[in-house]
């Protein structure tokens, strides 16, 4: 058996990712192992992978080809996550030499590979969310954790290749759930995250029948004394129940400010995303939660240039974009994503024309983000602190609309959460002064 010591892992993506990522390196610390950022190190090399757009892909490849010429030759390396899922065994032609290949519900077979370093190891199996049980618990949370309550989706937008690399939706049980959160709160957190593709379709039924959903799992989790600030991403639109738009009226600690894509203002193509296509209802929602929460922010995730997108359909975009003051909001050209419907359709819309029409939409939220940032100027926000900024001289705290808060460095240490007074805004950030 050869003798692992260092492991290097590097995550692409979205957060359940990065939640992946902490918990692939926990495990491999309780086999004996430790960490290191110098690939050259490593004798066990772990790319933890995206393949939402065709770029993220892409990037992942080339840093394999990087990594492949860097590392020692004994060193072994693989991915796990949804390259490895959409590339399955294509992934050891491309890289010969490759070990692992695992996906995004297969990763806690990883130690396999460190007992058989001979064999190579292929598992993208979508079984179920047994890894979770066999990963260790965290003996130490960022303040903030991020917890995933399902993963998958049963949604099925034609562009999306999640519901292939993730699989079918799959809810987590609440206890598990809430052992976690217990466990992150014991262990440092202060705001929790709740993640899944499609996280307010959360539904668990126990065995005695009873049935628990994301607004009972944010009830429970808000009695956690060390818990301030509670979230969730992402959000399907047409699943923000009556009880969870609620919650925002209830619980003081749900953070006024809520990722609820809408991708197209034009139903014609929301209708060929697959996705809920009536606008208005989509609005309707966005008002329910002003009426209980006035000051509640939505973010939102754009795609321009899905096929046969054309100008007008465009204009409907910039319209919600502008009618709905999105902030802080994700904008996508539209990728072809192989075991996707969209794909295949007629009337691919040619780079350039998805090029100028996401400049259009960026200048759109870019007016929406500083206009809001501005907004803030004069206000008293309570800020969780993020950490120092690179010169050391400023701390960085993230505001309730998770807008970057610049604060001049205190001579002596301060506790996480501080009342802020906003001074100065601009389109990325904010600058303020801490209220003694
Ligand atoms: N509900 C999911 C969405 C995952 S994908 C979640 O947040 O977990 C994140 C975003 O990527 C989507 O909202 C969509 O805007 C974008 N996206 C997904 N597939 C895409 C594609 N084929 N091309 C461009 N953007 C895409
Ligand atoms: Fe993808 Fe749509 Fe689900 S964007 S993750 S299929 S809600």
């Amino acid at each position: 058996m050869l003798k692992m010591q260092k492991f290097f892992i590097q995550t692409f993506g979205c957060q359940m990712n990065v939640y992946d990522g902490q918990r692939i390196a926990a495990m491999l610390e309780k086999h004996g192992l430790t960490q290191t950022d110098n690939v050259e190190d490593a004798d066990l090399i772990i790319l933890n992978t995206c393949s939402v757009r065709e770029k993220a892909t892409n990037k992942v490849y080339s840093a394999l080809g990087r990594i492949r010429r860097a590392k020692k030759d004994s060193a072994l390396f693989g991915i796990v996550g949804c390259v490895a899922r959409e590339s399955g065994s294509d992934a050891f032609k491309r890289i010969p030499e490759l070990n692992f290949v695992l996906g995004p519900q297969s990763y806690h077979k990883l130690p396999e590979i460190i007992k058989n370093p001979d064999t190579r190891l292929l598992n993208i199996d979508l079984g179920g969310l047994e890894k979770f049980d066999e990963l260790p618990q965290m003996t130490k949370t960022p303040s903030v954790a991020y917890i995933p309550i399902q993963e998958g989706c049963n949604h099925c937008c034609t562009y999306c290749i999640v519901p292939y690399t993730r699989g079918r939706e799959l809810s987590r049980p609440f206890k598990d759930v809430m052992q976690d959160t217990l466990n992150a709160a014991k262990t440092g957190a202060i705001e929790i995250c709740f993640l899944g593709q499609n996280v307010n379709g959360y539904k668990y039924t126990d065995e005695n029948g009873k049935l628990f959903k994301l607004s009972d799992l944010i009830r429970e989790t808000a009695k956690l004394p060390e818990i301030k600030r509670i979230r969730f991403t992402s959000s399907y639109p047409t699943e923000m129940s009556d009880d969870l738009i609620e919650m925002f009226g209830i619980e003081p600690k749900l953070l006024p400010f809520l990722n609820m894509p809408v991708q197209s203002g034009s139903p014609r193509v929301l209708k060929r995303m697959n996705r809920p296509d009536d606008i208005n209802a989509y609005k309707t929602i966005v008002n329910k939660l002003k009426t209980v929460r006035p000051d509640i922010q939505i973010s939102s995730d754009f795609i321009v240039g899905f096929p046969d997108e054309t100008d007008a359909d465009f204009e409907e975009t910039l319209n919600i974009a502008r009618d709905i003051k999105y902030i802080n909001s994700y904008s996508f050209k539209y990728s072809p994503r192989p075991h996707t419907a969209a794909a295949l359709m007629d009337n691919q819309i040619s780079e350039q024309i998805k090029s100028v029409r996401l400049q259009r939409l960026d200048s759109q939220l870019n007016e929406n983000q500083r206009e809001f940032n501005t907004s803030c100027i004069g206000q008293e926000m309570i800020c969780l602190l993020e950490g120092p900024d690179k010169t050391g001289k400023h701390l960085i705290f993230r505001t309730p609309y998770m807008q970057q808060c610049i604060v001049e460095k205190p001579e002596s240490e301060i506790s996480p959460m501080q009342k802020i007074k906003i001074t100065d805004a601009n389109k990325a950030s904010l600058r303020g002064e801490i209220i003694k």
